[in-house]
C-alpha cells in the first residue's frame, strides 16, 4: 500500500466508513475497496451496509441509488465530475412526454438513469437482470430508456415484446470498433471474447458472451479458458487478474470511462476528511425512486 492508501485506510476506520467501488475504478481504488462489482451487485451491497458512511467510487447515479436504498447512510461521492452521460441522456420530462404519448406502457429503465427518471419508472434494470425484468413484465409493450444497445441486446431474448427504445447510449461502449475486435481476435485466435451488453450489435455479434462486468468476472473465473479479449472499459482487466491470476486478458483499444477516472486517491481522502460531496435527495424523490430498484432487486440477478 502506498501512504495515501494507508491515509485512507485509517481514515475509514475513524469515520466507520467503507468504500464501495465499481470494477472500472482505478487499480488504486480497487485496491483499498470494501467491496468490487457491478451496478447490481453494489446496489445490493448498499442496502446491507452496516456502516456510518458509504464512499461510494463510482458514478452520480451508482451513489445516488446507494442513497435512495439506504436513506440512513451518509453516501458520499468523492468527485461530482463522476457523472455518467448515458444517465444524463434521458431527464424525467421528456420520459414524461414519452409515457404521455404511449399512455398505460410501463417503463423498464436501466439503473444508469438519475433519481428523478427512476422515479417516473415501474422497474429498474441492470446489464445483469435486463432480459429478465423485461420478461417478467407481463405487457407486450414496454419503453426501456435510456441505452438503445441494451435495449437491442434485450431484443434478442425476448421476442414476443415490443420494446420503446431511447437513443441514448454509452459513449465508452460505442468507442468500441468492430475492425479492432477482428484485428485483436486474429491476433489470438484462442482467446474467448466477452464484451458488455452495452456494445452495439455488431460487436455482440462477434463475442462468444455479453455480460455485465461481474458476469465477465464470474465467466473468467470458471471457464477452462486460458486467454480472453475484454470489450469493455479497460480499469475491468485490473479486477479480472486479481481474481484469475495466470490467465491472460486482451483489452479493447479507447475504451476507457473518463467518468469513472475522475474518482482518484486524493479526491477519496479528502472525502473522508471533509465528507463530502454529501447525496442528498428529498424524501419524497428518495421514496418514489425507490419502488423500481427495490422490484429490481426482489427480481435478483
Ligand atoms: P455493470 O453493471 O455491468 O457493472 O455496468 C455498469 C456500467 O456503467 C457499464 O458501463
Ligand atoms: Fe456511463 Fe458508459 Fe461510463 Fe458506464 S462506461 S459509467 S455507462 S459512460
Amino acid at each position: 500500500m502506498n501512504p495515501l492508501q494507508t491515509e485512507i485506510v485509517r481514515l475509514k476506520k475513524d469515520r466507520n466508513a467503507v468504500i464501495l467501488g465499481h470494477n472500472y475504478q482505478r487499480k488504486e481504488i480497487q485496491e483499498i475497496s470494501d467491496y468490487l462489482g457491478d451496478s447490481y451487485g453494489l446496489s445490493v451491497q448498499a442496502t446491507e451496509e452496516k456502516a456510518d458512511v458509504i464512499v461510494f467510487c463510482g458514478v452520480d447515479f451508482m451513489a445516488e441509488s446507494a442513497k435512495i436504498l439506504n436513506p440512513e447512510k451518509t453516501v458520499l461521492l468523492p468527485n461530482l465530475k463522476s457523472v455518467c452521460p448515458m444517465a444524463a441522456m434521458v431527464d424525467a420530462a421528456a420520459l414524461r412526454d414519452l409515457k404521455a404519448k404511449n399512455p398505460g406502457v410501463p417503463v423498464v429503465s436501466y439503473v444508469n438513469t438519475s433519481a428523478e427518471v427512476k422515479a417516473e419508472t415501474d422497474i429498474c434494470c441492470t446489464s445483469a437482470n435486463a432480459v429478465k425484468i423485461v420478461k417478467s413484465v407481463p405487457d407486450k409493450k414496454i419503453i426501456f430508456v435510456p441505452d438503445t444497445n441494451l435495449g437491442l441486446y434485450v431484443k434478442r431474448f425476448v421476442k414476443d415484446k415490443e420494446l420503446i427504445l431511447w437513443p441514448g447510449y454509452c459513449p465508452t461502449h460505442v468507442n468500441i470498433k468492430v475492425d479492432d475486435l477482428k484485428r485483436i481476435m486474429a491476433e489470438h485466435p484462442d482467446a474467448e471474447v466477452l464484451v458488455h451488453p452495452e456494445c452495439t450489435p455488431d460487436v455482440i455479434d462477434l463475442a462468444d458472451h455479453a455480460y455485465s462486468t461481474e458476469g465477465i468476472t464470474r465467466h473468467v473465473v470458471s471457464s477452462s479458458g486460458k486467454e480472453f479479449i475484454i470489450g469493455t472499459e479497460s480499469n475491468m482487466n485490473h479486477r479480472l487478474r486479481k481474481e484469475a491470476p495466470g490467465k491472460v486478458f486482451h483489452p479493447v483499444p479507447f475504451a476507457t470511462c473518463p467518468n469513472m477516472r475522475e474518482i482518484t486517491l486524493e479526491n477519496v481522502r479528502d472525502s473522508l476528511v471533509n465528507l463530502r460531496h454529501e447525496m442528498s435527495l428529498s424524501e419524497d424523490l428518495i421514496s418514489r425512486a425507490r419502488i423500481p430498484l427495490q422490484r429490481m432487486l426482489e427480481a435478483g440477478r
